[in-house]
């Protein structure tokens, strides 16, 4: 685990997080589809070009190893109330801890930014996703059936300690 390094997205990495989302395994994109059942270049750089400081829509963090994408994990609607928090980690890098640490990366970037709320989506039988969730604190708000026929749990964590100053 000591060569995986953990970064926000840059301007060069579209190529890397199309490989990466593409070779999940049907498994994995049945639990995490952010970009639907294939993605483009084209929709990476969308992506990226949300997390320009001046656009300030997205903050998405990559894990990389042997010059690959191999962990993915964002914050979106980061001007709205509530942004939604969403993690992918390779079929082959699963299991070794590293979802969680970009959890966790996620959630020291939100508490920087004086983040107050943050909401998700689980799949409800995907347990390690959603006792990992619980065990930072977020708590089931409501299930409903998704457009792929799969049921959810929406899932919010509250964090009302942050000082305002800390916003950016
Ligand atoms: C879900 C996913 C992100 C987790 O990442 P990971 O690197 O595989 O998981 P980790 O090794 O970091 O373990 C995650 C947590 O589950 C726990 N865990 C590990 N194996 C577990 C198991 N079989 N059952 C329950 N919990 C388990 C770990 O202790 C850890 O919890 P902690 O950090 O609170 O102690 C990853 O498996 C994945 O990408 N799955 C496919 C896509 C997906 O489902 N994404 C989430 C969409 S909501």
């Amino acid at each position: 685990m000591d060569d995986i390094d953990i970064r926000p997205i840059g301007p060069e990495d579209a190529q890397a997080l199309a490989a990466f989302y593409n070779g999940l395994a049907v498994a994995s994109k049945r639990t995490f589809h952010p970009l639907g059942d294939v993605t483009t270049l084209e929709a990476c750089d969308a992506v990226i070009a949300e997390n320009a400081p001046g656009v300030n829509k997205k903050y998405d963090a990559v894990a990389w190893a042997n010059r690959q994408i191999v962990g993915w994990s964002f914050l979106w609607g980061l001007q709205s109330e509530t942004p939604s928090f969403g993690l992918g980690v390779a079929d082959v890098w699963q299991g070794q801890r590293l979802g969680s640490r970009l959890m966790d990366h996620i959630l020291d970037e939100a508490a920087r930014r004086g983040i107050l709320r943050i909401s998700l989506t689980v799949v409800q039988d995907n347990d390690r996703a959603a006792s990992m969730y619980e065990r930072r604190g977020f708590v089931r708000q409501e299930s409903f059936v998704g457009e792929d026929g799969l049921s959810y749990y929406y899932m919010t964590a509250e964090f009302p300690n942050r000082n305002e100053e800390s916003r950016s």
